[in-house]
């Protein structure tokens, strides 16, 4: 794992989470959770765990690539059928969530792996200046 500008990538080069010993989360692990709460929440619930309305991220996260997850969320998805009647929107033109799919990603997959609780991370580090 590398780290550039506060951004961590996993060997294969996709967007990864850290927690640091004694637990504090990278900014963008941190960001990601409050853009989860304004964007995806209301569908998927609090932690990921799914609704009526809308599946569980945190099973399916923990084998989804980034390329994968990205296109899912710009294209929305449906599976309209006689059980079952589930539709996310294309999200694609929305700049409060385009700007920040891989802080969600990040934070998503820091859940699915269980390397982050349902609360809120305030232990985080902070935000990275602008580069120079
Ligand atoms: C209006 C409700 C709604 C909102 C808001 C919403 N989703 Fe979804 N999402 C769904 C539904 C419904 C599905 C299932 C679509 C299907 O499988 O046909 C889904 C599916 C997904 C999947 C695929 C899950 C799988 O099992 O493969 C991902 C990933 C996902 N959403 C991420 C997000 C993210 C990230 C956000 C916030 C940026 C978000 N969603 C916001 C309703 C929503």
């Amino acid at each position: 794992m590398k780290g550039e500008d506060g951004r961590y990538y996993a060997e294969n080069g996709e967007p990864t989470y850290r927690v640091a010993q004694g637990g504090q989360v990278d900014w963008y692990t941190f960001d990601g959770y409050r853009r989860y709460h304004a964007a995806c929440h209301m569908c998927h619930g609090p932690s990921g765990e799914g609704s009526t309305i809308a599946p569980p991220l945190l099973v399916p996260l923990k084998a989804m690539d980034y390329a994968t997850f990205q296109d899912i969320v710009i294209h929305g998805r449906q599976t309209v059928g006689p059980a079952q009647q589930w539709v996310m929107r294309a999200m694609g033109e929305d700049q409060n969530v385009v700007c920040y799919l891989p802080d969600i990603f990040v934070y998503l997959k820091a859940r699915s792996d269980g390397a982050l609780g349902p609360l809120r991370p305030d232990n985080h580090q902070p935000k990275p200046g602008p580069r120079l």
